[in-house]
């Protein structure tokens, strides 16, 4: 029987809290597991940023990573390393670079997923090219924006195809509004998209592996508040779709780590963003649900370097094109994309492994998230985000947001 440390790699970025966090419970967990015969320890590390040959061994078995999807050397450095040394890192750089809301929203409307009714629009200005005349010239049509806007129906949402953090997102309730925005929108490609308007309920459902945590979200409230601290506030069906639609996407564009964004109308689920390859990590908007990610974050790593899963770079689409072509409920289409999906991450053995060799994880994440190290991970996070004057108060808020979590799971 061997001895083996398996290393865990940090790719970060700005973060500060998670890794702390993430650092400090894996050392108190203190782990040495058995695996095929192996006595497995782990260890964790920040990795640097530095020029590297190519042909140079890769010392991490797993990556969890921050920056590929806008730092490009750790990109290439994580691409060689999938493709030299059979890395295993989250999320693909692949599909990040590759898929954004544009691609998801094609490939779950071919899955049947109610996605709202969305159109793209060839941008307003361009940056010049010596071929941008001609071709604008020859083959750029004229188009009734205003037409477009008549069938989608109002309200409806300009937003960027390939989009993130609210940048450019409007909401455009008549033509006049909707030609303004277009105007102001410059070179970016947009997609108009039909309003899920009346929802009720707005659902952040956040993937890690086969883990998955519901958030209600309220997006017009402020930053620290838009995750709300409810919970058990779905029915089962609802817990069932959403959850079974996080794990398909997650598995159709093989990503670990990913938030999915859902909004209840007449009792149907509609997804609208679901492209998130870096998932929002921070105490600061998390609080309440941070201690689940740190846990589920430490699960699936330690799961993926304990059993060497291996990093499936090639996607296999076809599959799920099959289901998508019978003549069938999307319900059952979606019980059999979540049968692939759940296969995909390798559901029962990640469930068996935890409850085998990680089940002393709640409680010890249960007394660490009560520890000067949490409170003191939350302050650095804290000073870097808020103004001098703040720092105390947005401490504290979601210092007692964490303790609320912790009497709540004492008592349950
Ligand atoms: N089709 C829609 N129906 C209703 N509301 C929408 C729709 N599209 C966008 N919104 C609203 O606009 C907000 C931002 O849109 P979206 O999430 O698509 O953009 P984003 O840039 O990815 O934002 P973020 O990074 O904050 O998630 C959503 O949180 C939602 O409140
Ligand atoms: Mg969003």
């Amino acid at each position: 029987m061997a001895n083996v440390t398996r290393h865990i790699g940090l790719s970060l970025g700005a973060d500060i809290c998670w890794p702390i966090c993430y650092e400090a419970l894996l050392k108190k967990l203190d782990l040495s597991i058995s695996v095929d015969g192996n006595t497995q320890r782990f260890e964790v590390e920040r990795m640097g940023i530095e020029p590297f040959d190519l042909r140079q061994p890769v010392k991490y078995d797993v990556v969890i990573d921050r920056l590929t999807h806008w730092y490009h050397t750790s990109r290439e450095w994580i691409k060689k390393a999938i493709l030299t040394d059979d890395l295993y890192v989250f999320n693909n750089p692949w599909s990040l670079q590759s898929m954004e809301k544009h691609t998801t929203y094609c490939a779950m409307m071919r899955l049947g997923f109610p996605i709202p009714e969305t159109w793209m629009v060839p941008p307003k200005n361009y940056i010049e090219s010596p071929d941008l005349q001609p071709t604008l010239r020859n083959y750029a049509k004229l188009f009734n924006l205003a037409e477009i806007g008549d069938r989608i129906g109002y309200p409806l949402f300009m937003k960027p195809y390939d989009g993130g953090a609210w940048v450019g997102v409007t909401a455009i309730h008549d033509r006049e509004s909707l030609h303004a925005a277009y105007n102001q929108s410059g070179t970016r490609v947009m997609h108009l998209q039909e309003a899920v308007d009346p929802h009720d309920m707005f659902v952040r459902c956040v993937g890690l592996g086969p883990q998955w945590r519901f958030v209600n979200y309220d997006p017009a409230a402020p930053l620290h508040d838009r995750y709300q601290m409810d919970s058990d506030f779905l029915s089962d069906y609802d817990e069932a779709t959403l959850s079974k639609m996080t794990m398909v996407i997650n598995a159709f564009f093989g990503w670990d780590f990913n938030s999915c964004e859902a909004l209840r109308s007449n009792s149907v689920w509609r997804p609208i963003d679901f492209a998130n390859g870096c998932p929002d990590s921070q105490v600061t908007s998390l609080h309440y649900h941070f201690p689940w990610l740190i846990k589920a974050n430490l699960r699936w790593s330690i799961f993926c370097a304990a059993t060497d899963r291996s990093m499936h770079a090639n996607l296999n689409w076809g599959q799920y094109f099959k289901i998508a072509a019978k003549d069938i409920s999307f319900d059952e289409k979606l019980e059999a994309y979540a049968k692939i999906a759940f296969d995909y991450f390798d559901y029962d053995r990640f469930s068996e492994f935890c409850e085998r060799h990680l089940a002393h994880l709640d409680e010890v994440a249960l007394e660490f998230f009560g520890s000067d190290v949490v409170k003191d991970a939350i302050r650095q996070k804290v000073e870097a985000l808020y103004p001098p004057h703040e720092i105390e108060e947005f401490t504290e808020l979601f210092w007692t947001r964490i303790q609320t979590w912790r009497e709540q799971q004492d008592a349950a």
